[in-house]
């Protein structure tokens, strides 16, 4: 499409602001300014109806569009298997919905475990959101409680500052605040236990002489709630919304033993961080660790489709398959667009850009140099208090002061981001989780950033702090 004349794009932006309400946006902000209409996306470059452009250092605002803007190999796979076969229920399958479970679990062998004989089953659960897929985990493990017992053990435990998805069910298992504020009350059997960021460590101790109190709080968590109700615990392999939090290396064992020791289910949410943003395809293959459930969406088709997945071990999915289960021994969910079958054939095509780019290893070797990057503005601004991240995933947490790290006011993070956008760089922030703590820029550029783009994002960045000094 051609770029509008001023008066077309004057004409979308106000039937736009008279009919569109935006997702996380105050729309008394267009009193002011305009909506931002985005008409176009090449590479990591989107284009909005005026014609400005911007490089965007977000993956479509929320961490998705891995793969960059304009794949036509995606479009095109989209496209033959729609005029093919578009849609049919998931209870029958289909050629994109087998081959793309298979594919998965190829990229995850912790998930599935061979027979010996060559034989690999873990299993695929299609539906079409992050949230969504956090649900489908939430009802299996209701499930088996009634299924293995009396139903007594359906409890989750979910972490401070992770976020599940907007849905009751999975808003109930986040640790944003603020977040959550207004939308109780909320469902029973979920609750938390602390968040793993070093910087803000809830336990006032610092990495080297801590034990990993963090991880071990989730044994406090479980046996306050009484080992025998508790089935899952959830966790972002980097905690994404919530600040970019990593974890560190010792983290993931322990989380494990403790799940092993009170046997409770290992549910990783990779909704953010699998397909490749962290360097790897799944975050939690930085660790050394097996989930049983694992829940991905955003990066699985780059946005080109609405699809998500929940994937089991063969031992969870087994217990749904037993013979003498009855009539309701099986999973009795319904995805009604688990079943369109542009999301596989997208997460096909996507997975092959992934691969045959050596995107992974350009992730690893770009994150590097933004985080090096990151950390010269650390050291030329005071107000830059932290850095952190894996791949390209970054988190700068902005201060008022480095001592007592108190954290910028949001607005203050809000002006930065704004300045970059002037300039034509976006980047993210967290933005109404915490009630202190909405002060982290937010970088999720795209797997195929090179080092250019890197450098002009970061120096975006360092205009917008030279511009606003505190
Ligand atoms: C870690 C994580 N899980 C789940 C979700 C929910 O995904 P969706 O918005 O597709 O429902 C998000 C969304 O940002 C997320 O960041």
């Amino acid at each position: 499409m051609s770029t509008p004349t001023s008066s077309q794009a004057a004409d979308i932006i106000s039937t736009d602001r008279d009919h569109v309400w935006h997702h996380l946006t105050p729309h008394s902000n267009f009193k002011d300014s305009d909506p931002l209409i985005i008409q176009r996306g090449v590479g990591m470059r989107v284009t909005d109806i005026k014609g400005k452009e911007y490089l965007d250092a977000t993956s479509g605002g929320v961490w998705s569009v891995n793969v960059g803007y304009g794949r036509e190999t995606i479009a095109n796979a989209v496209r033959d298997q729609l005029i093919e076969m578009c849609y049919f229920a998931n209870s029958a399958g289909s050629i994109p919905g087998a081959q793309f479970a298979e594919k998965l679990l190829q990229k995850m062998p912790e998930m599935n475990a061979g027979d010996g004989k060559g034989v690999r089953k873990g299993k695929v659960y299609y539906s079409n959101s992050g949230s969504e897929a956090n649900e489908k985990v939430y009802k299996m493990v209701r499930q088996l409680a009634h299924i293995n017992g009396d139903g007594s053990r359906h409890k989750i435990i979910f972490r401070d500052r992770d976020y599940h998805g907007s849905t009751i069910g999975a808003l109930s298992s986040t640790g944003q605040i603020q977040r959550k504020e207004q939308y109780g009350p909320f469902a029973p059997g979920f609750s938390s236990f602390s968040h793993c960021c070093c910087y803000r460590c809830p336990f006032g101790k610092t990495y080297g002489s801590c034990n990993i109190e963090c991880a071990k709080d989730l044994e406090t968590a479980i046996l306050r709630e009484g080992p025998e109700q508790v089935g899952a615990v959830v966790l972002e392999p980097v905690t994404a919304g919530g600040g970019v939090i990593p974890p560190v290396a010792e983290y993931f064992p322990i989380i494990q033993e403790i799940c092993k020791k009170y046997d409770v289910l290992l549910h990783i949410d990779e909704v953010v961080c699998g397909l490749g943003r962290t360097g790897k395809w799944f975050g939690y293959q930085h660790f050394d660790v097996r989930p049983d459930m694992v829940t991905m969406a955003k990066g699985l088709a780059s946005g080109y489709a609405a699809i998500s997945c929940t994937v089991t071990t063969d031992k969870v999915f087994q217990q749904f398959a037993a013979e003498d289960g009855g009539p309701m021994g099986y999973f009795r969910d319904i995805s009604t667009f688990g079943g369109c079958t542009a999301g596989p054939a997208a997460g096909i095509a996507n997975m092959q850009i992934i691969e045959e780019e050596n995107l992974l290893d350009n992730v690893v070797q770009m994150g590097n140099h933004l985080n090096s990057r990151l950390l010269e503005l650390k050291e030329r601004y005071p107000v830059v208090g932290d850095v952190r991240g894996k791949g390209l995933f970054a988190g700068a947490e902005l201060v008022v002061d480095r001592d007592s790290k108190q954290p910028v006011a949001e607005t203050y993070a809000a002006k930065i981001v704004a300045h970059c956008m002037q300039a034509g760089v976006l980047i993210g922030r967290t933005n109404r989780s915490f009630h202190e703590f909405n002060n982290t820029l937010c970088l999720s550029p795209a797997l195929i950033a090179s080092r250019r783009d890197i450098d002009d994002i970061v120096d975006a960045i360092d205009n917008a702090l030279a511009a606003n000094p505190l």
